[in-house]
């Protein structure tokens, strides 16, 4: 039985992310999602998210391909995380390729090609710019 991690923020849930998580999910029996706190993502991003992580993380749970989903509170704890739920394998988008090669040595790391022209970012500023 393989274990799937994948981490994101998920915020203004489009398809984009149905994607990778369905995908992820593809290559093991149990996935785990890591959902970034709020305090996590205005650290990383400069904004809190439009969603609260409560709410990120109860659309994601109601996905039937995901299997747990845990508050990821800090990107230093990758590690940690990994091994507290048994991940076999980290799956991430493409646009992070290289950036979590760091934790090969507690489990196996991949990178799918994220879907193209779609992002949370983009969404918020065509939804801003509509008048
Ligand atoms: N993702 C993807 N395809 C997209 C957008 C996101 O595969 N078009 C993946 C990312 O690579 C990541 C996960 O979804 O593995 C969560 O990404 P997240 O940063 O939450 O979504 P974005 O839409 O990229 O958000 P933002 O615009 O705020 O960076």
């Amino acid at each position: 039985m393989k274990r799937i991690i994948t981490f994101g923020t998920f915020d203004v849930f489009h398809v984009g992310h149905v994607n990778i998580l369905e995908r992820a999910a593809q290559f093991g029996d149990y996935l785990i999602v890591g959902v970034s706190s709020d305090a996590l993502n205005f650290s990383k991003k400069g904004r809190y998210p439009v969603y609260s992580q409560n709410d990120r993380c109860k659309i994601i749970s109601s996905l039937s391909f995901v299997d747990e989903v845990f508050i990821e509170e800090s990107l230093e704890l990758k590690k940690e995380y990994i091994t507290q739920h048994n991940a076999d394998i980290l799956i991430m988008g493409d646009d992070w390729a290289g950036r979590f090669d760091w934790v090969s040595d507690v489990c196996e790391v991949k990178y799918l090609p994220r879907t193209p022209s779609i992002s949370t970012t983009e969404i918020i500023e065509v939804v801003k710019s509509i008048k």
